[in-house]
C-alpha cells in the first residue's frame, strides 16, 4: 500500500503556509488529508487543496494526534507552544520559526546541504526539525558545492529582502505606504515605500542585528563548520518578489572564474544566470514564485585573487520557506510510517 500522509499546515491562512499548501499541490506530495490550522481569527476559513475544500481549525492536541506531518509557520511563539504538543502526539514538525533552529539536538536543514541530518542513526526522523531563515537558506546553498571543493575561509554578505519576509503585514504596509495610507511606520522604525533600511529585527549588544547573527549561526550550523567566519548586513528593500544578497566569498584554494560557474550550474537547486553582456542576471521580479536558487554577477574579486564576488537571489516564500519545508518533508516518505497504517 503506498504511504499516504496526514499534513497539518499551522499557519495555513499566512503567506508561508499557503506557499506550503501551493507547493504541496505542485509537487503532488501524498497526502491523505490536509489539516489547515491557524489562530481563531481564522477558524472557519475555507481551503481548496487537490480539488477539496478544507475548513481552517485552531490547533489543539486532539488535532494533532491524527497528524503524521506538520509543517509550522506561524511564528515563534506559537511554535514554542505547540511543536512540542505535537511532537509528543507523534506529529514529525517542520519548523519555519527561528524557536528551535539553534537547538543541539534539532537538525537545522536544508535538503541539498545536509538532508542525512534529519535521521538519527537508528533512521529515524528527529520529531522537530527546523527550516532556517531565508536568507540564510538560499546562501548556504551556493556555499555548499563551493565549500567542499574550494574550502571557504570567510564570507561578506549583504542582503536586499522583500518585504513579503515580513509577512502579510509586511506587504499591507508598503501597499499602504505607496498608496499614502499608513497608519504607522513599517516595523515600527523607517518608511520602506522608496527607501532602504538596514536594519531587519532586533539590535543585539553586539551592533548587528537578529537577523544578522541569524546568518551566522545558522551558516556555521548547516554547513557543520563552527568557526566559518560570516560577516552580514541585512538590509530591507521595498520589493515582492524575493530576497537577493551581494555575497563575497574568500577560499583558502585557487579557483577559475569557470570552473565555479560550471560546478553552481550542476550544482541542485541551483539555476546560474550570467550573461552581463546581455544584461541578464537574477532579479526578483524574475524569481517570483520559482523553486530554485539563481546566481549571476560571478566574478574574481578585484583585489583578492582567491576570493569571489557573486549575486544571488530566491523567492524567499518558496526556497526560504516554503519550498525547503516540502522538501524535507518529501526526505520523510517512505521512512516515516503513517499513523493509519500503524
Ligand atoms: N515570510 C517569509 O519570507 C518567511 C521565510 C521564512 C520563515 N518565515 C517564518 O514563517 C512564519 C510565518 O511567516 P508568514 O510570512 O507566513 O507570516 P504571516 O503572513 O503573517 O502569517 C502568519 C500565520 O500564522 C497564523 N497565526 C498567527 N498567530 C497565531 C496563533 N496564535 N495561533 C495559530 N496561528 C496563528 C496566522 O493566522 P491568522 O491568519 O488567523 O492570523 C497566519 O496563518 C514566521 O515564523 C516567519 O518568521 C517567514
Amino acid at each position: 500500500m503506498s504511504q499516504r500522509y496526514r499534513v497539518a499546515v499551522l499557519g495555513a491562512t499566512g503567506l508561508v503556509g499557503r506557499t506550503m499548501i501551493e507547493v504541496l499541490a505542485e509537487q503532488q506530495f501524498p497526502v491523505e488529508e490536509l489539516i489547515p490550522l491557524a489562530s481563531e481569527r481564522s477558524a472557519g476559513q475555507k481551503i481548496t487543496f487537490q480539488d477539496k475544500e478544507y475548513a481552517t481549525q485552531v490547533p489543539s492536541a486532539e488535532v494533532f494526534g491524527k497528524v503524521d506531518i506538520a509543517l509550522f509557520s506561524a511564528g515563534g511563539s506559537v511554535s514554542k507552544e505547540w511543536a512540542p504538543i505535537a511532537a509528543r502526539e507523534g506529529a514529525v514538525v517542520i519548523d519555519n520559526s527561528s524557536a528551535f533552529r539553534m537547538e543541539p539536538n534539532v537538525p537545522l536543514v536544508v535538503p541539498e546541504v545536509n538532508a542525512e541530518t534529519i535521521f538519527s542513526t537508528d533512521g529515524k526522523p528527529a520529531s522537530i526539525i527546523a527550516n532556517p531563515n531565508c536568507s540564510t537558506i538560499q546562501m548556504v546553498v551556493v556555499l555548499k558545492p563551493l565549500h567542499d571543493k574550494y574550502t571557504i575561509k570567510r564570507v561578506v554578505v549583504s542582503t536586499y529582502q522583500s518585504v513579503t519576509g515580513k509577512g502579510k503585514k509586511g506587504l499591507e504596509a508598503l501597499e499602504e505606504e505607496i498608496a499614502g495610507k499608513a497608519q504607522e511606520k513599517f516595523e515600527h522604525v523607517h518608511p520602506i515605500a522608496y527607501n532602504v533600511v538596514p536594519h531587519i529585527d532586533v539590535f543585539l549588544g553586539n551592533d548587528y542585528t537578529k537577523e544578522e547573527m541569524k546568518m551566522v549561526n545558522e551558516t556555521q550550523k548547516i554547513l557543520n563548520q563552527p568557526d566559518l567566519k560570516v560577516s552580514p548586513t541585512t538590509v530591507r528593500v521595498p520589493v515582492y518578489g524575493g530576497h537577493a544578497e551581494s555575497v563575497n566569498i574568500e577560499f583558502e584554494h585557487d579557483f577559475e572564474v569557470d570552473d565555479v560557474r560550471k560546478l553552481l550550474a550542476q550544482s541542485p537547486g541551483i539555476l546560474v544566470n550570467d550573461h552581463p553582456g546581455e544584461n541578464v542576471y537574477p532579479m526578483p521580479i524574475e524569481c517570483y514564485g520559482k523553486d530554485d536558487v539563481f546566481v549571476g554577477r560571478i566574478r574574481r574579486d578585484y583585489w583578492h585573487p582567491k576570493t569571489i564576488n557573486m549575486w544571488i537571489v530566491a523567492d524567499n516564500l518558496r526556497k526560504g520557506a516554503a519550498t525547503n519545508a516540502v522538501q524535507i518533508a518529501n526526505c520523510l516518505i517512505g521512512k516515516l510510517t503513517p499513523k493509519a497504517l500503524v
